[in-house]
C-alpha cells in the first residue's frame, strides 16, 4: 500500500496545506483545515503533541504561549509546556485571537476532534509526530487513535502519511503498522538513505537544502513499500520557490499558501 499522494509520479507535485491553510487561518486548528477545504485542497499537514493527562492534541510548539492566550489564563505556569497542562485546561485556551480577532474562540483541537473534521471535509492528512522524545509511546498511541477512527482501514490508508524528524519514531510506526505510508523529515546524507528506505516511503527536506541532484539521488532509491522513494519539500510560500522546487521533480510541496503554489504551477 502507498499513499495516493504518490499516485502522480509523472504529474504535478501534490500540494499540501501546512498546518492547514495557515496563511489564512490560525495554524493547526479546525478553522485552518476548513479553510484548506474551502480553497479546494485535500491534503493538510499537522503537528501532534501530548497533554499532561495523555490526550493527543494538534499544536506545533511544545509550549502553548505562541499560539494561545495561555499567559493570560494561567500566568503563573511558565514556561507553559503542553506536557504540563491537562486536556481540560488546554480546552479553555483561545488559539485564534493571536492570529486575528476574527478567530477569537478557536480552540486547540484534540487529535480525535481533528480526525473527525478531516473525515467530514473529505481531506487527507500528513500527520507529524512532534517531539517524540518528550512523549514516550506516542507512536503506539497515535496509531491506536487512528485505528479507532477508521484511518487504518484499507479505504483510508491512501489518505494518510505519518512523518517525523525522528527516524526512530518513523521506524516504530513502520514496525507497528507496516501498511502506513511514512516520511522522514530533514535532509539525510545520500549515503544513509539505504538505511532509512527500509522503513520510510518519503524524505521531506526543507527547501533551503534542496537541489536537483538531491531529489534525483532520493528518487534512485526504493522506499519501504517498493516504490520510488518520494520527496515533499517544505515550506514553500511564494511562486518562484514553488516553480524552482517543481523543476527539481519533487512529489509534493508543503505550503502555508496552497492557492499561491497551485497558481504558480499552473495546475488549475
Ligand atoms: O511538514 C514539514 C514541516 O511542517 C516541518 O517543520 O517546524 O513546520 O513542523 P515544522
Ligand atoms: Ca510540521
Amino acid at each position: 500500500p502507498s499513499s495516493d499522494a504518490r499516485a502522480g509520479d509523472s504529474g504535478e507535485p501534490t500540494v499540501i496545506a501546512h498546518r492547514g491553510a495557515s496563511a489564512y487561518a490560525p495554524e493547526n486548528t479546525l478553522a485552518s483545515i476548513d479553510k484548506a477545504a474551502q480553497l479546494g485542497f485535500t491534503w493538510v499537514e499537522n503537528d501532534v503533541q501530548r497533554t499532561k493527562d495523555g490526550e493527543l492534541v494538534v499544536i506545533h510548539d511544545d509550549s502553548l504561549n505562541r499560539t494561545t492566550n495561555v499567559e493570560q489564563v494561567f500566568p503563573g505556569r511558565a514556561p507553559w509546556k503542553v506536557k504540563d497542562f491537562t486536556a481540560a485546561e488546554i480546552a479553555r485556551l483561545d488559539a485564534g485571537s493571536w492570529y486575528s480577532p476574527a478567530y477569537t474562540g478557536t480552540r486547540v483541537p484534540t487529535l480525535t476532534q481533528y480526525m473527525r473534521r478531516i473525515e467530514h471535509n473529505h481531506e487527507k492528512l500528513l500527520l507529524e509526530v512532534k517531539n517524540p522524545e518528550l512523549y514516550p509511546g506516542m507512536e503506539q498511541q497515535i496509531l491506536k487513535l487512528l485505528g479507532n477512527e477508521g484511518w487504518l482501514d484499507q479505504d483510508h490508508l491512501g489518505r494518510l502519511i505519518v512523518q517525523s524528524f525522528s527516524a526512530d519514531s518513523i521506524r516504530t510506526v513502520h514496525e507497528l503498522k507496516p501498511a502506513v505510508t511514512t516520511a522522514l523529515l530533514g535532509s539525510p546524507k545520500v549515503a544513509q538513505l539505504h538505511q532509512y528506505a527500509r522503513f520510510t516511503d518519503l524524505v521531506n527536506p526543507s527547501t533551503g537544502s534542496l537541489s536537483l541532484g538531491y531529489v534525483a539521488a532520493v528518487h534512485a532509491f526504493k522506499g519501504a513499500h517498493g516504490k520510488r522513494l518520494g520527496v515533499f519539500a517544505w515550506t514553500v510560500n511564494d511562486a518562484a520557490a514553488a516553480r524552482r522546487v517543481a523543476s527539481y521533480g519533487v512529489d509534493g510541496i508543503i505550503t502555508n499558501k496552497p492557492d499561491v503554489v497551485r497558481e504558480a504551477l499552473g495546475s488549475d
